[in-house]
C-alpha cells in the first residue's frame, strides 16, 4: 500500500523593507502618541516598502531565501502560491510575477485573496496538492505592501499595518511525523465591512470621486474586528489542540497572526499557555496580514525557539472575514 504523504515545511525566507517607520514618525502624521499606540497594539515600528518596491519584490526576494534554505532551485518547483491582499494589479496574480522573476517556468502559480488567514489557508492548498500526490514542491508565500492601502490620515487604522514577506517551501514526505498534522479554515463574508478597500475594483471602480473620498484605502471598523479576533483565536486555539489530542505542554510554540499583542495575551491565557511559548514580532513590524505568519516563524527559528521536531501552533484572522489554524511538526 503507498505510504501517506506529508507536507514538510523545508525551506523558510523572509524579506522586511528597511524604511522604518515609528510610533514618533506617526505623530507628525495623526494625532496619536507612541504611548497610545504601545498600550493599545503593542506596536513600536513597522517597515514601509520604497518606491521601487512592491509585493511582488518582496515575495521574490523573501522566496529565493526559502528555496536557498531548502537547498533548491526555481526549477525544482511545481507550484506557486501566493498569499495577499496588497498584490501588484488587480491582475495578473502576484504569484505570476514571482514566477517570472524567479525564472520558474511552465508550473501554474496563483493567488490566495484570504487577508491575514492568507497563509494558513495556502499551506492547507499545498497540503491538499502534497497529500493527494499532485505536487511534491510547493512555494507558499505570504506577502504585502500594505502602506500602499494605508490611509495615513486616519489614526484608527493607520498606526496598525507594516509591509513585509514571507515564503515557505512545502515538500512531501513519507515520514508522518513531521510537516502539516492538521488545518482549518473557515470564512464568513457577512462581516466583509469589518476591513475592506471600497473602491477600485469591479463594485466600485476608479474615479474621480472615489480618490476624493479615499476609497482607494482601508477601511476599517476597530473594535468590531478586536471583538472578532479575540473570540476566534480563542476558537482557532481550542480546535487545534482537540483535533490533535494536545495539551499545552505538547505545544513547543504558538504562532499567531500579529494583529495586537492585547488581542493575543487575552486568547493565550485562556489555554494556560506561557507568554515563552507564544512567538511575537509585532512591536518591530506592525500587522503585515498574511506575511505576519511566516515571518514570525522564520524569526522564531531563527531565535532557536523553534527547530527540527518542534510542534507549531499556527493562528490567524482578517478580513473577510476569514480565520485558518494549523498545527505543523517543523
Ligand atoms: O488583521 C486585522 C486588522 N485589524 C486589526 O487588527 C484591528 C483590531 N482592533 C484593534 O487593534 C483596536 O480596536 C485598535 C487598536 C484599532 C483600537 O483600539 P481600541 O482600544 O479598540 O480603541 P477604540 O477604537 O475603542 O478607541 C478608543 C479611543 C477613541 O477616542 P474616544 O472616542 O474614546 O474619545 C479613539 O478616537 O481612542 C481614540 N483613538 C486614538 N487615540 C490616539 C483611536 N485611534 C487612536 C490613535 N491615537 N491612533
Amino acid at each position: 500500500m503507498p505510504k501517506t504523504l506529508r507536507a514538510a515545511i523545508t525551506g523558510l525566507g523572509v524579506a522586511v523593507p528597511k524604511k522604518v517607520l515609528s510610533n514618533s514618525d506617526l505623530e507628525k502624521l495623526v494625532d496619536t502618541s507612541d504611548e497610545w499606540i504601545t498600550q493599545r497594539t503593542g506596536i513600536k515600528e513597522r517597515r514601509i516598502v520604497s518606491a521601487d518596491q512592491s509585493t511582488a519584490s518582496l515575495a521574490a526576494q523573501a522566496s529565493r531565501e526559502a528555496l536557498a534554505d531548502a537547498g533548491l532551485s526555481a526549477g525544482d518547483l511545481d507550484l506557486i502560491l501566493c498569499a495577499t491582499i496588497t498584490p501588484d494589479m488587480v491582475f495578473p496574480a502576484t504569484a505570476c510575477f514571482v514566477q517570472h522573476e524567479l525564472g520558474a517556468k511552465d508550473i501554474p502559480a496563483f493567488d490566495i485573496s484570504a487577508a491575514c488567514s492568507g497563509f494558513i489557508y495556502g499551506l492547507a492548498v499545498a497540503g491538499g496538492f502534497i497529500t493527494s500526490g499532485v505536487y511534491r514542491r510547493i512555494l507558499v508565500i505570504g506577502a504585502e505592501a500594505l502602506s500602499r492601502f494605508t490611509d495615513y490620515t486616519d489614526r484608527a487604522s493607520c498606526i496598525l499595518f507594516g509591509d513585509a514577506a514571507g515564503a515557505a517551501v512545502l515538500e512531501a514526505t513519507e515520514d508522518d511525523r513531521r510537516g502539516l498534522q492538521y488545518s482549518v479554515l473557515r470564512a464568513d463574508g457577512g462581516g466583509w465591512d469589518f476591513i475592506y478597500v471600497p473602491a477600485g475594483a469591479a463594485r466600485h471602480p476608479a474615479s474621480h470621486q472615489t480618490v476624493d473620498a479615499r476609497e482607494h484605502f482601508i477601511k476599517m471598523r476597530g473594535r468590531d474586528v478586536y471583538k472578532f479576533a479575540v473570540e476566534k483565536m480563542q476558537w482557532l486555539l481550542a480546535d487545534c489542540m482537540a483535533h490533535c489530542h494536545l495539551t499545552p505542554a505538547d505545544i513547543d510554540m504558538v504562532i499567531p497572526h500579529q494583529v495586537n499583542l492585547r488581542i493575543i495575551t487575552s486568547a493565550v491565557e485562556r489555554f494556560g499557555l506561557p507568554m515563552e511559548k507564544v512567538y511575537i514580532n509585532i512591536d518591530r513590524y506592525g500587522n503585515t496580514s498574511a506575511a505576519s505568519i511566516p515571518l514570525a516563524m522564520h524569526e522564531a527559528r531563527a531565535a532557536g525557539k523553534i527547530k527540527a521536531g518542534s510542534l507549531v501552533v499556527l493562528a490567524a484572522f482578517g478580513a473577510g472575514l476569514t480565520w485558518a489554524g494549523a498545527v505543523v511538526r517543523m
